[in-house]
């Protein structure tokens, strides 16, 4: 509550702050983790607890009046419409260059993500994390983190036969009569469930066309994860709807934690304080970026250094889509749980998850999320002007993205005598160049914090989520950031606490 005093306070419930309040707790320390979004537990009138894609509803989105979905067209014509403000599940925030979506909520980006659970190829890990030991993540933290996160592989078998997954196989077909290599790639949805979905034999969310706005049944969300565990302790205390707006050092030592109590509509309706002993910071990239460069820059936390803001990249994402030939349908019922990828990453700088469109209808459509292998940075600053945090990312970058997913895509289109699709993000618009699902950056590992996340400048500050990796992870970020965090946490409890 307010003016009280705790040993260690995290910003933030997705999964780096997850990961730190569970292994807190189980070394006996108590955890305040204070979150901006929601706890998403209560079903509305409809009877379930999130939206579906297809309609989008006040839930879906973080202070908006108007839903901005990634595939904003079909056939050209524009389909976002008119919501009421409410503190939904995912905020689409736009900066000058690019809109970056993140999850709102307790769980933060695991109730609103794809559920598609990487690890990095290991001889790729030195180009992600070059000061960390890969060794010791391969052999101790990645499974540790996809043992947590309850990280699964799909029954090949039942994929051959899985009319949910005919848009997979169509990927597949195309991607093998291209000569590239297409992988299977685990997830954190229950693969059972997924099962009795397609069997009709429990309530359907993955093909029920819920993804992006959360979750009601089958995802293994941090909620059911790290969460529930951290809970567990008796030694965890949540709270929902505080945005944490400051940090500064307390007279008496620690840090004296200021948070707004927001409404629904995003009405601030209280400001408390609290002082914590330390304070992890794990906000998202995003998140985490913005508070750090706001405190440095108006003299809060002057002692920070200079490379806090920078490093921060989208981790090459750029969306597109190929219209397939009527003989090739991917099917009215599409997972929206994608289950494989297409790997070009060492010849073209491409690797391309084939995604659903959920619609309900045949689209005729093949979806893909590339993640390419760009080396554009940008920068967070903060303008006096309008007292926010800018980014420095230029849409026209993408190119490069473009570019490198044109090595899978163009060799496809040209055997099998297809094109891309020109209608789904905006009219006669072939790439999706306007956003990412993955930041990452801003506080990067061994530059603006040691090699274990520990703030340069101030003893107790610690970063813990995905603003420590430099801009590019190779694949889907999650597993990566939560075997970060496993390590990262380990070593500050032998040491620190
Ligand atoms: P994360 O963003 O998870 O958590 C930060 C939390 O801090 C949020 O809950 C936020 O509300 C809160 N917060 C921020 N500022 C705050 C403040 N000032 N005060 C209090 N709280 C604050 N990745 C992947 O590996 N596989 C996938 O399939 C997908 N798919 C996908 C789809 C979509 C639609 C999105 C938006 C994202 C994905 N991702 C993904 C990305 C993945 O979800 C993302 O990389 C992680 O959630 C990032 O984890 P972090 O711990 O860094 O922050």
């Amino acid at each position: 509550g307010d003016g009280a005093t705790v040993p260690a306070l995290v910003i933030g419930t997705g999964y780096g702050g997850a990961v730190a309040a569970l292994r807190l707790a189980q070394a006996g320390t108590n955890v305040e983790m204070v979150e901006m979004g929601m706890s998403w537990d209560t079903p509305g009138s409809d009877g379930k607890i999130f939206p579906k894609v297809t309609s989008p509803d006040q839930r879906a989105y973080w202070l908006r009046t108007k839903s901005k979905a990634p595939v904003s067209n079909f056939f050209g014509f524009p389909i976002d419409s008119s919501i009421a403000k409410y503190t939904g599940v995912l905020d689409a925030e736009e900066f000058a260059g690019i809109t970056v979506y993140q999850g709102r909520g307790i769980g933060g980006g695991s109730l609103v993500n794809g559920g598609m659970a990487v690890t990095p190829k290991q001889s790729r890990f030195s180009s992600i994390l070059p000061s960390v030991d890969a060794a010791e993540m391969y052999s101790t933290y990645y499974p540790r983190a996809n043992a947590a996160l309850g990280v699964g592989n799909i029954d090949p078998a039942w994929f051959e036969t899985a009319s949910c997954y005919q848009y997979a196989r169509v990927g597949r077909k195309h991607a093998a009569r291209s000569g590239f290599p297409w992988t299977f790639v685990p997830t954190t949805y229950d693969w059972d469930y997924m099962k009795a979905e397609q069997a009709n034999t429990v309530p359907r969310s993955a093909l029920d066309a819920q993804v992006m706005y959360g979750n009601d049944y089958g995802k293994k969300s941090l909620v059911k994860t790290y969460l529930a565990s951290a809970l567990a302790t008796g030694r965890v205390n949540v709270s929902p709807l505080h945005r944490v707006t400051s940090v500064a050092p307390a007279p008496a030592g620690g840090y004296t934690v200021t948070m707004e109590q927001l409404n629904t509509v995003g009405t601030v309706v209280a400001t408390k304080t609290v002082t914590a002993a330390k304070v992890f910071f794990a906000a998202g990239s995003v998140g985490t970026s913005k508070l750090l460069v706001k405190l440095k820059s108006t003299g809060v936390l002057p002692g920070l250094n200079g490379e806090v803001g920078k490093g921060w990249g989208d981790n090459g994402n750029v969306m597109c889509g190929r219209a397939n030939h009527m003989w090739d349908p991917t099917g009215k019922l599409q997972s929206t749980i994608p289950c494989s990828g297409i790997d070009n990453w060492d010849a073209g700088g491409a690797f391309a998850e084939v995604a659903p469109l959920p619609t309900g209808i045949e689209t005729y459509a093949s979806l893909y999320l590339s993640i390419t292998n760009t080396t554009r940075r940008a920068e967070f600053s903060w303008n006096p002007a309008t007292q926010k945090v800018d980014l420095s990312w230029q849409t026209a970058w993408k190119q490069d993205s473009i570019t490198m997913a044109k090595t899978i895509f163009d060799k496809i289109n040209s055997k099998e005598g297809t094109i891309y699709r020109t209608d789904l993000f905006g009219a006669y618009k072939v790439w999706q160049d306007g956003l990412t699902y993955h930041p990452l950056g801003g506080a990067v590992i061994n530059k603006a914090t040691d090699n274990y996340g520990r703030l340069h400048g101030y003893q107790g500050l610690y970063v813990i989520d995905g603003s420590l990796i430099p801009g590019n992870t190779t694949v889907n970020p999650f597993v990566t950031i939560t075997a970060l965090a496993e390590r990262n946490i380990e070593k500050i409890i032998a040491t620190d606490l």
